[in-house]
Parts: structure tokens; sequence; C-alpha cells
């Protein structure tokens, strides 16, 4: 069972939006809404407007938007239903939250793979502590490792071939076992992690979900085994620390990013908290996304050799596809930040934390050192990759210090990298042109949906003259919205946003339309224009099919009709 509908507006209409993100950031009056520095993205400007009477947030920067529930939901990073709690509590309203939260149902049927974890966590603890321990636990002294950080950090060990038979005797079956990635099988199951010190990952939530076993006596291959993906382990779906760094991050107002989870440790020693690792491969679009949601200030600092300077470019790139622009801590070659910590101390490291590199000056930095200034072609290839990422910049000032740098170590004059630079931004604006005509029927679809959540009337003309959106994820949402709109007879942004919160696709949809800075009244022409272009739109998609048909098409009789059909189309547009 799930909560109603009419319980969730209740919750919601038992608050007023303007107070509750007052208790989070400061807010401003102005006329009739609000406004803040938007906490979504790197704001210096009050760019989130709130208005109390829609009882909705936009950043008109980022295009951040939502209800109460989403602003919880963000800014607290948790989910609907935690969102949905904050609020009844606020309100003393009951809400038997358990029963419905699709988090703790998704536990439930993952109850045999937590309850496997967390004895492994337990039993791997207690191995340390034994006279089986000690070698190993030596191996952590000498890495500095004090029995807090050993605590804090739920370090084990890993003996000889037991806690498979251990977990059999309590009764959990062979598949289990295998599923959990603690066991494997080749003949016999044995136990997959013997004599490694054992490190618990863990869950956004703080779960132990998997763990990553080191070497620590000299003869063994593989540096580090991690325990398999399972239903509640995706290593792209989850950033070492996350649970544990979230409230520094957002103390701190930025987040550090480093490669390997013993990298967190030693930060984490020195007292550096609001740090997560990446666990040695290339970041996801997910984790990029779980990055900009504990702080839109994010530094990454990797490893100060060649792959780490890959990993830095290939992390810079998923961060500024979802508008953050990262700051860069090189570190000397090749040293990681542990070993950077134990050979230079905490002081020297603070002093790069307090001045990382702005993404473009990195850039420039690393282009410059592949290039043999000696060789005239490579100069141009740097000259052009640098005038390509200037073109990103805004910063007229910015632009003209590179510039006269990029002159004076070239030797090319100021005026040529000028010019060039000018060539490359008109051809960008043509780009961007072309890209605003093909775009004519998306903004008609924009905007008739725009009109249809705003007026009912609009969704009876549309209605009455039924027409196809183009995009798929407009399409679903226009009949969300007719579905929506028929049931309640009635429809509020404020709550339709709750009711599209289990469908993530639509609501990014939806807020792509409703942060639509456009007019907020209509006539009825404009709106049969918007369905008259859409209709236009079908029969001209339609038109392409048939001709493609037309020549795949032998038979000359069959030839004919799709002939005749086309010309009877072609009328009509
Ligand atoms: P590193 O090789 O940089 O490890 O890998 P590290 O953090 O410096 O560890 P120490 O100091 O040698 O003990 C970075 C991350 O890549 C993953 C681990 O998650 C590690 O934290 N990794 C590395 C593996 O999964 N397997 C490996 O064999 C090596
Ligand atoms: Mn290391």
């Amino acid at each position: 069972m799930r909560v109603s509908e009419e319980k969730i507006v209740e919750i919601r209409k038992s608050v007023n939006i303007v107070d509750i993100i007052s208790d989070y950031i400061p807010i401003e009056q102005k006329g009739r809404n609000y406004f803040a520095i938007c906490p979504f993205h790197d704001d210096h400007n009050p760019s989130m407007s709130i208005s109390p009477e829609k009882q909705i947030y936009t950043c008109f920067v980022c295009g951040a938007h939502g209800n109460v529930f989403n602003f919880i939901m963000d800014y607290e990073n948790v989910s609907f239903y935690e969102a949905l709690k904050i609020v009844a509590n606020k309100s003393n309203i009951e809400l038997n939250i358990d029963d419905y939260n699709q988090n703790i149902e998704k536990r439930n049927d993952n109850n045999n793979l937590y309850e496997i974890y967390d004895f492994a966590f337990k039993y791997y603890q207690n191995n340390l502590l034994t006279k089986d321990g000690k070698e190993a636990l030596d191996y952590l002294y000498k890495r500095d490792f004090t029995d807090e950080i050993i605590k804090e950090f739920g370090i084990g060990l890993s003996t000889k071939n037991k806690l498979t038979k251990v977990l059999l005797n309590k009764g959990y079956k062979n598949e289990d076992l295998l599923n959990s990635g603690i066991s494997s099988f080749n003949d016999n199951i044995y136990d997959t992690f013997i004599d490694r010190i054992m490190f618990p990952l863990w869950d956004l939530d703080g779960k132990v979900v998997g763990f990553s076993g080191r070497i620590y006596k000299t003869n063994d291959s593989s540096k580090y085994v991690n325990s398999k993906e399972s239903e509640i382990f995706k290593k792209g779906n989850l950033l070492y620390n996350y649970h544990r760094a979230k409230q520094f991050a957002r103390r701190k107002k930025s987040v550090i990013i480093v490669e390997g989870f013993m990298d967190v440790i030693a930060l984490y020693k020195v007292g550096i908290y609001n740090v997560v690792a990446s666990m040695g491969t290339a970041i996801t679009k997910e984790q990029a996304r779980l990055l900009k949601k504990l702080s839109t200030n994010i530094i990454l600092c990797f490893d100060g050799d060649t792959a780490g300077n890959k990993a830095t470019l290939s992390c810079s790139k998923e961060l500024t596809d979802i508008g953050i622009y990262p700051k860069i801590i090189r570190l000397p070659s090749p040293l990681d930040p542990d070993e950077f910590l134990s050979k230079y101390g905490k002081e020297k490291f603070d002093e790069y934390l307090e001045n990382p590199k702005s993404l473009l000056d990195y850039k420039i930095d690393y282009y410059r050192s592949i290039t043999n200034f000696n060789n005239s072609e490579e100069i141009s290839n740097y000259i052009k990759n640098v005038l390509s990422e200037l073109n990103l910049v805004e910063d007229k000032i910015v632009k003209e210090i590179i510039l006269k740098k990029l002159s004076d170590e070239t030797n090319i004059s100021f005026s040529t990298i000028n010019g060039l630079l000018k060539e490359n931004t008109k051809k960008k604006e043509k780009k961007q042109e072309n890209k605003v005509t093909f775009n004519k029927y998306e903004k008609a679809e924009r905007r008739l949906i725009f009109y249809m959540i705003r007026y009912p009337e609009v969704i009876r003309i549309y209605e009455n003259n039924k027409c196809n959106f183009p995009t798929k994820e407009f399409r679903f949402l226009a009949s969300e919205i007719i579905y929506y709109y028929n049931k309640h007879n009635c429809l509020s942004i404020a709550d339709f946003l709750s009711y599209l919160n289990d469908k993530e696709e639509l609501l990014e949809a939806f807020k792509k339309i409703d942060t639509l800075n456009i007019n907020e009244n209509y006539c009825y022409e404009e709106i049969m224009d918007y369905i008259n272009l859409l209709n236009d739109y079908s029969i001209k998609e339609r038109i392409k099919s048939l001709t493609k048909e037309f020549k795949k098409e032998n038979d000359f009789i069959k030839k004919t009709e799709i002939a005749k059909e086309i010309s009877e189309l072609k009328v009509r547009v």
C-alpha cells in the first residue's frame, strides 16, 4: 500500500513552502515572491524564486524546480517518502511511512544480503583483534592507522577459509552466499576473501553492501579484491564515504573527491572529513549527480600520476555536463593524497587545498605540458585547444589574460590569436542558430504543455483538436496531465509535482516546461498555432516514412497507392 494522493496533498498544504525553505536558507521578499541564493548550483545572486501563491520554487539559472517535498529531497538528499515524513512530523500529521517506504520494501527483498554483510562485517572486525590479526594490525599501525580510525571505518581481517562454513551453519544457503560475493564456487564453495585486510563499503545510507580486501603480506598478486556487484551493491551508483561526508560537505560548503578509499581515510586522519572516493574507476553519470548533491563546490584531488590526470579530465567532463565547473588539485607526480600527506604533512596539503586551480587553468596547463614548443604543428594544436576552451568562457577579462599569455608563450601576435577566437565564436553561434530552427516543434510542444498545466481551457482545446507530440517524454507528460486533470477536475502544479515523484523522466520533462520564462497569459490563436504546427510535424514525418517505403517498394500497384497518399498529405502542409 502507498500513501494516498489525498494524504500527500494534506501534508503539503499543512505547511507554507516559504517557511520551510527559510528554515534552510536565508530568503528575502520582493513583491509577491521570495528570493534566495540557489543552494543547488554555484550561485552568487539570488536566482531562486519562491512563490507562496503556487507553493513552488524555481531557479532560473540551474532549472531547480519543485514543491516543498522536492526541495527537502534535494537539500537533505532524502527520498520522496522521507521528505513526506519530515513535513508530516513538522505538522504533527500521523504517517506510518514504514509500510510504504519503497526503500524498505527493497530492503526486505534483500534482507538476506544485508544480514550476511552485517555478519561478515562483525566477523572480520573481530578477527583483527585476535592473535591471527597481529600482522595485519602491525601493517595498519605502520600506515598510521589508530585504533579509533580502525573502528570508525570498520576495518577487519579475513583469515583462513572459515566464514562460509559459519554462515552455512547459521542457515544461509549456498545461493545467498554466492550472491553476496562473500563466497565463491569452484568445485566447492569457499571464502572469497582469505588473508586480506577488509574494508567495508557502504551504500548512501551507511549500510554495509560490500567489501574491498587489501593484501598486507608481500607475496600476493592483486592489491585489492572487491566483492562482486549485487542487487544492493552497484559500484557506479555509490561513492566511498558518502554517508559520512554528507554532513561535513554541507558544513564546509565543498566536497573533495579522491581515487582511493585509503586516501579518504588518510585525509580523515588529519581532520579533513568532507571527502569521498570514486574507488579507482572512471566516474559515472550517477556518481557525478551524487557529488553535485553533496555540494556544488567540488574539488578533484586525484593521484599525481598520468592515470590521475586522465581521471581528472574524464570526471570534469561528467561534471561540466551537469553544469558544475570543478576545481582541481594536482599533486606532484606520482603521489596520491595519502602518500603526499605522509611525505609532506597536513600543512603542505592545506596549501594545495586553499589554492585549487580552476578547470580552465588546469586544462591549459595540461595542453601546455603535452606540447613540444619546437614543433609548429604542435604549437598550432595547442592554440586551437586553448581557444576551444576559451569559447566556453564568458568573462572578458579572463579571456584577455589567457590570450595575452598564449601570445607571449607562442610568439604569435595577439591580433592573430584574437582573430581566431572570434572566428570560432561565430561558428559556435551559427551552430546554435541552426539548432533553434530545428527546435520549432519542440518549442511548440513545450509551450502547449506550459499553458495546459496553467489553464484547464487549454487542456480542453487540446482534447478537441488532438495532436501528436514529437518528443516521447512530452507526449507521456501530456497524457499524464490529462489523466490527472480528468481524475481531480483541477491541476495544482505543486500537487502534480508530488504525483510525478516516482516518474523521474517525466518530472525532468515537467521541470523543463514549468521553468520556461514565457508570458503567463495565452490567447486562443496562439494555442491553435502550436497545435497546427505539431500536426504539420506529424504529417511531415508520415510523408518522410512513406517516401522511404515508396523507394523500397517494387510492386507497381502498391507504389502508386503510396504516391497517392503522399500527394494527399502534401496538400495538407
Ligand atoms: P590505488 O591503487 O590508487 O590504491 O587504487 P590506493 O588508494 O593508493 O591504496 P594503497 O595506498 O596502495 O593501499 C585506488 C582505488 O582503486 C581500487 C580501490 O578501490 C582503490 O581504493 N582498486 C585498486 C581496486 O579495486 N583494485 C585494485 O587492484 C587496485
Ligand atoms: Mn595509496
